[in-house]
């Protein structure tokens, strides 16, 4: 539905490393039945909820009390931020929208990565969001107007979870680094075209040239890495008692500490050496393509 079925063989054969564009295969139900209209339904009904929904003005986020009242979103503060050039994001509208849902659970039992999609309207002639990386790899689908995306190469490998994120790390002088040098790539969507935007790729999305709005949906899929195994095959030690036995008061002291942890550790070489790889495999494989909890992610 996204990247057609050669698109899809070719991810699912070798995960992309680096940025590239498709065009929305024919059939799609993306661009047909969920358009921009659907997009903009949700907020001009007043069926948006407030936690779902973020405003960006001039890179930085508005006070939700100045465009919701009783959970939800105020369609006539919206279309006045918009006027007024602001953007609109509508977050993880999988879990409010079935048909999307069902397109991310589709995605989630292909490449056993879990994920959500969130969809951005920015007026003509602004920018929303601006140079950033995200923790996992996007599939960006233009649904109305063009935006222009300024990429350039990862500045930390592999970012994840809280780890590396954009926020956290940034440093101003990239920034004019950037500027100076160029991007890397510069792409320019229009509707029905897409983006495939690997984990930690610079982005400088904006809408400076675009005449009109421009609406985008971005798929988040959320790339399984060794720690996510790592942690269920520990978690699995549950099971094993000598994992649930009381570590007394004195064996968190200072002076005890090193040789309690030198105890635990010892207990995790023995109890993972022992594991049953087919059960666990089986069990790993249906919780990849399942489990949607944030919690776990
Ligand atoms: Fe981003």
């Amino acid at each position: 539905m996204l990247l057609g079925c050669d698109g899809a063989a070719a991810v699912l054969k070798e995960w992309p490393e680096r940025p590239y564009t498709l065009t929305l295969p024919d059939n799609s139900p993306i661009g047909r039945t969920i358009t921009a209209q659907t997009i903009r339904g949700f907020l001009a009904a007043g069926c948006a909820p407030s936690d779902y929904v973020n405003v960006f003005h001039k890179g930085e986020g508005l006070h939700p009390a100045r465009f919701t009242a009783d959970d939800r979103v105020v369609p006539a503060s919206v279309q006045l931020l918009l006027d007024q050039g602001c953007t609109i994001q509508l977050r993880e509208l999988n879990r409010w929208h079935p048909p999307l849902s069902a397109i991310c659970a589709g995605i989630q039992s292909e490449t056993g990565c879990t994920g959500y999609v969130t969809a951005f309207i920015t007026p003509g002639g602004t920018q929303g969001l601006d140079y950033h990386w995200d923790q996992y790899l996007g599939i960006v689908v233009q649904l109305e107007g063009s935006k222009t995306w300024e990429l350039f190469e990862p500045v930390v490998a592999s970012p994840y979870r809280d780890h590396a994120m954009s926020t956290s790390l940034w440093q101003d002088e990239w920034v004019k680094q950037w500027q100076e040098s160029g991007p890397d790539q510069t792409v320019e969507l229009t509707a029905g075209d897409v983006l495939v935007l690997p984990r930690g790729w610079v982005h400088n999305p904006h809408s400076r040239k675009s005449a009109g709005a421009s609406v985008h949906l971005t798929f988040v899929l959320k790339e399984r890495v060794p720690l996510w195994i790592a942690e269920r095959l520990i978690g699995s030690a549950i099971n094993d008692s000598r994992f649930r036995a009381v570590i007394p008061p004195s064996g968190l002291d200072p002076a005890k500490m090193p040789e309690t942890i030198e105890g635990v550790r010892s207990l995790i070489l023995d109890y993972l050496a022992g594991l049953d790889v087919d059960e666990m495999s089986g069990a790993l494989r249906r919780t990849a393509q399942q489990e949607t909890s944030h919690a776990t992610l």
